[in-house]
């Protein structure tokens, strides 16, 4: 598998797209003391104040589910928040060879596993779909590697907006889209290259076959509980109207016990906790297939090892945003907590990881592939924006080490090894995992 991935990265064509110069969410701050906007009454902050008015403060599970998810109002459901004109940048859209060494990824991981006859390319909140369309490209270059494998692909997105925008990028406009909006496959459509397109607002509705699973920059955005501890234990903190400054909200603990404690460990040690009861089914669905079918999971995201504490914050136009002001005009997000996605897969899958995503894209190639393109590339701005793109992936103060990668795969793809293993400690298995273990470039 060594040799796929040491070679495709030099083989893949050559055009490079641009870069655009844009914030990243990974950038990390503590909530609460941002200036405020103008606009801060939206229709979304009048939904929320009615709701709480009604019912009484809610977690901020439930304010970061109708925030960003809200079929009318919700952040996600009616914008294009990725690049410059949006909110935040994310890597696919940052640079190509991003997308192209997660493609050589899911074809090193097909062929060590036995190339099956058909597979499964799942992707998890697919964004602008950029990421997909670089590896469905890679997939098409590399079409001898996988020639009479029959593929599909099947994107998760709970929003129109952005599946339409997909739809855009990866379909063939001559071939006009399904439609059923009453259906679990709301959409249906034909790549570029003729693969089959199907799209679902929820996991759980994907065919059940063997699959490789995407999820990059997708569990930060699904909803967190975050909790405080007092004297009197553990509280969740939740989100009340503010009594003092009109049509304002703030932060308050609940007064007695909530019923999403049952999340948090027996044994923890930090005195403020965020968790994401949603990432868990996800990541048990996820395992539940992977131990079925067979496949594997690549899970990219900023996050930590179970050590950080308050990282709830919002963006809007590439700056950091007070989580509580205009709510539904800015993207709001939490640290990935890897610790949690492994405990939730225990038992039924290895995990390896989380590794820096600059560990990652360096053992996948990324200078051998930056030098082939470099190389191809006489036009001054096209150098500097690859440049300039792999300075933002790979550089330390920037993505490089914020930004982290993941897997779940059968314990037999291991070799056996019927424990989780952490990437950073373990022994180089007899068939390395491409990206988790070093391979010797040339
Ligand atoms: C931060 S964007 C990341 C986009 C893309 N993966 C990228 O890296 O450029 C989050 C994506 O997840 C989608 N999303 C958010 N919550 C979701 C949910 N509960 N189920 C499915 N998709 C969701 C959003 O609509 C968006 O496509």
């Amino acid at each position: 598998m060594g040799v796929l991935v040491r070679s495709a990265a030099r083989q893949l064509c050559c055009a490079a797209r641009a870069v655009i110069p844009c914030t990243w969410r990974g950038k990390y701050f503590s909530s609460g003391d941002e200036p405020a906007e103008n606009n801060r009454v939206t229709p979304m902050l009048r939904h929320l104040m009615y709701k709480i008015k009604s019912t009484g403060p809610i977690t901020v599970a439930e304010y970061m589910k109708e925030v960003l998810t809200n079929p009318a109002k919700g952040y996600y459901m009616h914008r294009d928040m990725l690049g410059e004109k949006g909110d935040f940048i994310t890597s696919p859209e940052i640079s190509q060879i991003f997308g192209e060494l997660l493609g050589i990824w899911f074809i090193s991981e097909w062929m060590a596993a036995g190339k099956s006859a058909a597979f499964q390319l799942v992707e998890l909140g697919p964004g602008r779909g950029t990421l997909m369309g670089d590896i469905l490209r890679v997939f098409s270059q590399l079409g001898s590697v996988l020639k009479n494998c029959d593929i599909s692909i099947h994107l998760v997105e709970v929003s129109q907006n952005l599946s339409d925008l997909q739809a855009s990028t990866l379909t063939e406009a001559k071939i006009p889209l399904e439609r059923n909006a009453e259906s679990p496959v709301y959409m249906k459509g034909v790549s570029k290259s003729g693969l089959p397109i199907s799209w679902y607002r929820d996991l759980q509705d994907v065919p059940k076959g063997y699959s490789f699973f995407l999820a990059h920059e997708f569990f930060d955005v699904l909803p967190v509980h975050k909790f405080q501890k007092t004297p009197q234990g553990w509280r969740e903190i939740l989100i009340d109207i503010d009594p003092q400054v009109s049509d304002n909200l703030r932060f308050v603990l609940a007064p007695c016990v909530t019923p999403a404690e049952a999340f948090l460990q027996h044994d923890e040690t930090r005195d403020h906790v965020e968790v994401c009861p949603d990432a868990g089914v996800i990541i048990q669905e996820l395992s539940e297939r992977i131990t079925l079918t067979g496949g594997a999971a690549l899970i990219a995201d900023y996050g930590h090892d179970g050590t950080k504490t308050d990282t709830f914050r919002g963006f809007c136009g590439h700056k950091l945003h007070d989580v509580l002001t205009a709510p539904g005009t800015a993207d709001l997000t939490a640290d990935v907590d890897f610790s949690y996605l492994r405990r939730m897969a225990q038992g039924k899958v290895a995990s390896l990881g989380p590794i820096e995503q600059q560990v990652f894209l360096k053992n996948m190639g990324i200078d051998v592939r930056l030098k082939v393109l470099l190389d191809k590339s006489d036009e001054p701005s096209v150098r500097q924006q690859l440049l300039h793109g792999y300075d933002m992936l790979m550089n330390p103060q920037k993505m490089g080490e914020r930004f982290l990668f993941f897997a779940l795969l059968p314990h037999q793809r291991l070799h056996g090894r019927s424990h989780q293993i952490n990437a950073c400690q373990s022994k180089p298995s007899a068939s390395p995992v491409a990206g988790f273990a070093e391979l010797a470039w040339q």
